[in-house]
């Protein structure tokens, strides 16, 4: 069998800086839109940011129609009520999403289904959906991140809880990528600590997973209808990821214990960009498959910073957990791939060229940022890790993207010597 060739990269356009969210009136001109529908959640809507922006493209001579209950961690049950709100409301030229990957993922969904017939299991990946293309284009979205972490503003993904089957999921087309990412720094300024942190990992795994993933040559060459937005690593997304990483080394303790420190959240703003328009193309493995059973069998965790009417173990905070166990497991191969992220991450890290430096690097700074010691914490012990794995192996598409192969007893092993990293 021949071996993969090409590789693909493809981004939104993107406005970055401080103001940068006071001209998405002007922006929306671009797009010709004279209505459209502006999505956030409850907390995000408290900040005063969305209705500030509402006015703002009021003031440009466009009507805006405000949906404000975005739900954090979107569900199947969720995303159908934002839909339905966006089906009875339409049509609309255009969408704004003003929050967290939450917000943006659910703009992407009402998006979907605003501009084509159908149904949410229509269009979620399978084996749980149906992984029907999307028949018509869609509507130009902007999207507006308020948190430093999900890239979700330009990536092609929409994820999903799909609450009677206790499992997370997503819809992955290119037609979902927003049109224009629009990421203004002086947004992110109010984010709790915890968010900073949950968030922040979120950003650190993206970085090191699409920089540790299977290079795209390792890949079987695939036909033009076959290519996937995740193609393996590959020269363009290392350099976004090294970029994202050293960022990190520089703003991440600052970040979550000086939110009001503006440069180290500019420098988290970027820095989740760069990973964003990285794992968008390259792809992401073992944490974020295990990030999936962490979060969707999740008990009774309740975590500072985010509502605390339902558990949850927030997305970032979740692909964390076993990231320091995967990467011990992934190093032998790419070891120098391993060594150079620990030392991106820590220039003062230790000249051994050992598998226990990044995990050390990533269990001190986790210690530091004030995240849970491991599983435990959060409510897991030994006899969920069986089911753990099980969840994490239905994540085959990411598991394919991991530099090595990855059995079930491999799972078992990271899962279980993931229950306490300190
Ligand atoms: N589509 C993608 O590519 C992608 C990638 C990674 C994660 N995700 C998804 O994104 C979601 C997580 O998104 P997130 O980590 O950005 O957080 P989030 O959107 O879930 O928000 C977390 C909490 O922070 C609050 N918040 C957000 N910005 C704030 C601000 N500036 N000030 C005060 N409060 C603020 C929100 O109200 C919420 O309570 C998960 O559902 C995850 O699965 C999507």
């Amino acid at each position: 069998m021949m071996n993969e060739t090409v590789f693909t990269y493809a981004a939104p356009g993107l406005k970055f800086g401080a103001g940068a969210s006071a001209e998405i009136g002007h922006d929306l001109g671009q797009y010709d839109a004279r209505r459209v529908l502006l999505i956030t959640d409850p907390g995000v809507a408290a900040t005063g940011h969305p209705t500030r922006i509402a006015e703002q493209i009021a003031a440009a001579g466009i009507e805006v129609v405000v949906f404000e209950d975005a739900h954090v961690e979107p569900t199947d049950e969720s995303l159908a009520g934002a839909v339905e709100f966006g089906r009875s409301e339409g049509p609309f030229d255009a969408y704004v999403a003003v929050g967290g990957g939450s917000a943006i993922d659910t703009a992407k969904a009402v998006n979907l289904l605003g501009t084509n017939e159908g149904e949410l299991m229509d269009y979620i990946n399978a084996p749980v959906g149906r992984a029907l293309d999307p028949e018509h284009p869609l509507k130009p979205l902007i999207a507006v991140p308020t948190t430093t972490g999900t890239g979700s503003e330009s990536t092609t993904i929409c994820v999903l809880d799909v609450l009677s089957l206790k499992v997370k999921t997503g819809i992955s087309h290119p037609r979902l990528r927003p049109t224009q990412a629009v990421v203004d720094p002086e947004l992110s300024m109010s984010q709790p600590a915890m968010v900073t942190a949950a968030a922040g990992m979120d950003i650190l795994c993206h970085a090191l997973e699409s920089y540790t993933a299977r290079w795209y040559a390792e890949f079987p060459a695939k036909r033009a209808a076959e290519r996937v937005p995740y193609c393996g690593a590959n020269p363009i997304a290392d350099m976004w990821s090294e970029k994202a990483l050293s960022l990190l080394a520089g703003a991440f303790r600052t970040a979550v214990r000086e939110g009001s420190d503006a440069p180290a959240r500019e420098q988290m703003a970027l820095a989740a960009t760069f990973a964003g328009m990285g794992f968008g193309n390259a792809g992401v493995h073992i944490p974020h498959a295990n990030a999936y059973p962490i979060a969707g069998r999740v008990r009774d965790y309740r975590p500072a910073g985010y509502p605390q009417e339902e558990a949850m173990v927030p997305h970032g905070m979740a692909v964390s957990l076993t990231a320091p166990e995967a990467f011990r497991f992934t190093f032998s191969a790419a070891p120098e791939r391993h060594l150079a992220a620990a030392r991106l991450l820590d220039p003062s890290s230790a000249a051994v060229d050992s598998p226990d430096l990044l995990p050390d690097v990533l269990t001190t700074l986790m210690r530091d940022i004030g995240l849970p010691s491991g599983l435990a914490e959060v409510g897991y012990d030994d006899r969920d890790v069986s089911d753990l794995v099980e969840g994490s192996l239905k994540q085959q598409r990411l598991l394919a993207t991991a530099p090595c192969e990855v059995r079930a007893e491999d799972l078992a092993h990271i899962f279980a010597d993931s229950m306490e990293h300190w």
